[in-house]
């Protein structure tokens, strides 16, 4: 940046280039945030594939915490793709692949669950890794947010495949299972 005189005497400055001719910060590591909005998109279509299982075989309850998981995992995506465009560089959405839609039973779901949320958490860890060596830093302030959830995340997944474990194939402990898994609020 320069300092120039105009005609009336104010000072002006010359920046050098215009706003839109600058490259994005960090273009690699935003690149990489812009990946994984679609890995959370995959990882919403691959709840809603588990919820239609689920309610098919007449588990209401672990249909309806399927699709709410379904939805966080959408709004993570918005989080990031918004993250990344605020940053002015640009997010590519990938063509959807086909969900997994045959489970062996309902335990088989959940340990499906907790499978799909440890790959997301070290796809956020790689991430993390990635924008540390860049020193992108207000990528890796962004990114800190999805750390913490997949803690969070795990831990949940981790509970339900435990008790469903736990129950084997009893009927009614596997409706009360069901009916504690209803309970879900939007906000869980
Ligand atoms: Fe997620
Ligand atoms: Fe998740």
């Amino acid at each position: 940046m320069s300092e120039m005189t105009s005609q009336d005497g104010a000072t002006v400055y010359d920046w050098g280039t215009s706003p839109d001719e600058m490259p994005s910060l960090n273009a690699s590591v935003l690149h990489a945030i812009a990946g994984q909005v679609n890995a959370e998109l995959r990882a919403s279509h691959q709840y809603l594939a588990m919820a239609a299982f689920c309610e098919q075989r007449k588990y209401p309850g672990a249909a309806r915490w399927l699709k709410h998981q379904s939805m966080e995992e959408r709004k993570h995506a918005l989080k990031l793709l918004e993250f990344v465009l605020a940053r002015n560089a640009p997010v590519e959405l990938e063509e959807m692949p086909a969900p997994t839609v045959e489970f062996k039973d309902i335990a088989d779901v959940f340990v499906g669950a907790l499978l799909q949320e440890q790959q997301t958490s070290a796809q956020i860890n790689d991430l993390c890794e990635l924008a540390f060596a860049s020193k992108a830093f207000s990528e890796m302030a962004a990114l800190q947010w999805f750390l913490t959830e997949q803690v969070e995340e795990e831990q949940t997944a981790r509970r339900w495949v435990s008790r469903f474990q736990r129950v084997g194939n009893d009927a009614g402990a596997l409706l009360d299972l069901d009916r504690e898994l209803a309970t879900r609020s939007s906000s869980d």
